[in-house]
C-alpha cells in the first residue's frame, strides 16, 4: 500500500497489520537498527564473522536496508551472516513480485530470488562476503527445541538481533517472558549483542529484563518518539531504564509479562516486583 509520505510498503490483510506503517520501511530500519546499533561503525572494528539474527523477515526490508548501509563500512570488511526467522515466505514472495513500486529491492532482486528457493545465498556485496540463511517454521517452537538444533546446524550466537514481529495483541505467541528468556540463553555471554525493537511497552521491558537483559530506551524511529533496546551488556545501551522507569512499572496496570501466548494486561505481581527490583541495573 502507498504510505502518506508517498513511499510503499506492504500490508498483510490476514493480519491486519502494514509493515512500518508511518514513515516506510526504510526509513525505520535505518532508525530503530542501522543508526541506534551503530552496525557500520561495529562491522568496520569486527575481526571476524558479524553474525545478525532478523525475527521476522517479512519483506525484507530490514535486512536489505542494513546489507546497504554496510556497504561503505571502512576498509576491514568482516563477512556478514545473516539469519533470518520467518513462519511464511508469503510477504517476501509479494515484495519480491512489487519490487518496484517498493524500492528498496535495487541489486538484491537476484540474492532475494535464491533465498525465497533455496532458504541460503551467498554473494559478494561492495567486497564483504555476505551469507544469508532462513529458518522456516514458528519461532517460539524452533526457540524451546534450539539447544540441540544450534550444534546440529553450527548456528553461531548473534551480534545484533533485529526483533519485528507483529504487535503483542495480535502476535502475543513472539511477546511472551519465556521467548525472551530462551533468546538470552542462546546468546554468547563473551559476544556483546543488542536486540532493538519498535515497542516501548512496560510488559515488553519487564519481560526482557527478568530474561537477564540488560534495557534501555531506545532511539525514535518518526514512527514511534521512543522504542527499546535491550542488550546482555550495558555498554550497548545509552539510555538504560532507572528508577524513575521502575517506579512507573510498580504502578502501572500493564506491566506483568505474557508467561502465555494470550494478550492481557495486568499490573505486576508481588513475585514479578521483587524478582525486576533485584535485577542488576537497578542495584
Ligand atoms: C512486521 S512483519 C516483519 C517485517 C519485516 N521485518 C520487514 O522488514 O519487512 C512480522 C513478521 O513476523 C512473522 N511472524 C509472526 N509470527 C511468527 C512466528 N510465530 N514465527 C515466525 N515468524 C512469525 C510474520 O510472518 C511477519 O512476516
Amino acid at each position: 500500500m502507498r504510505l502518506a509520505n508517498g513511499t510503499h510498503s506492504v500490508h498483510s490483510v490476514a493480519h491486519r497489520e502494514t509493515f512500518h506503517p508511518v514513515i516506510g520501511p526504510v526509513a525505520e530500519a535505518e532508525a530503530l537498527y542501522v543508526r541506534q546499533l551503530r552496525l557500520p561503525e561495529r562491522l568496520a572494528g569486527q575481526g571476524g564473522e558479524f553474525v545478525v539474527w532478523d525475527v521476522g523477515l517479512g519483506a525484507a526490508a530490514n535486512v536489505l536496508t542494513v546489507l546497504r548501509a554496510c556497504r561503505t563500512s571502512g576498509r576491514t570488511l568482516a563477512p556478514l551472516r545473516i539469519v533470518s526467522f520467518d513462519h511464511t515466505l508469503e510477504p517476501l514472495r509479494f515484495a519480491a513480485a512489487h519490487a518496484d513500486a517498493l524500492g528498496y529491492f535495487g541489486g538484491y532482486e537476484a540474492a532475494i530470488a535464491e533465498l525465497l528457493v533455496r532458504h541460503r545465498v551467498e554473494f559478494e556485496d561492495a567486497g564483504r562476503r555476505i551469507q544469508w540463511e532462513l529458518h522456516l517454521g514458528d519461532f517460539p517452537t524452533w526457540l524451546a527445541v534450539h539447544p540441540a538444533a544450534l550444534a546440529g546446524e553450527n548456528l553461531p550466537a548473534p551480534h545484533a538481533i533485529l526483533f519485528d514481529a507483529y504487535s503483542p495483541a495480535k502476535n502475543p505467541a513472539m511477546w511472551t517472558q519465556p521467548l525472551f528468556a530462551q533468546l538470552f540463553q542462546l546468546l554468547d555471554p563473551a559476544r556483546p549483542c543488542a536486540l532493538p525493537t519498535y515497542s516501548r511497552s512496560t510488559m515488553l521491558r519487564v519481560s526482557l529484563l527478568l530474561a537477564g537483559f540488560y534495557v534501555g530506551a531506545g532511539h525514535a524511529t518518526g514512527e514511534k518518539e521512543e522504542t527499546t533496546i535491550a542488550a546482555n551488556t550495558l555498554a550497548l545501551i545509552t539510555e538504560p531504564l532507572d528508577q524513575k522507569w521502575l517506579q512507573r512499572a510498580r504502578n502501572s496496570t500493564s506491566a506483568e509479562p505474557m508467561w502465555e501466548p494470550v494478550y492481557r494486561q495486568a499490573a505486576l505481581t508481588e513475585e514479578t516486583w521483587e524478582k525486576l527490583r533485584r535485577h542488576p541495573q537497578f542495584a
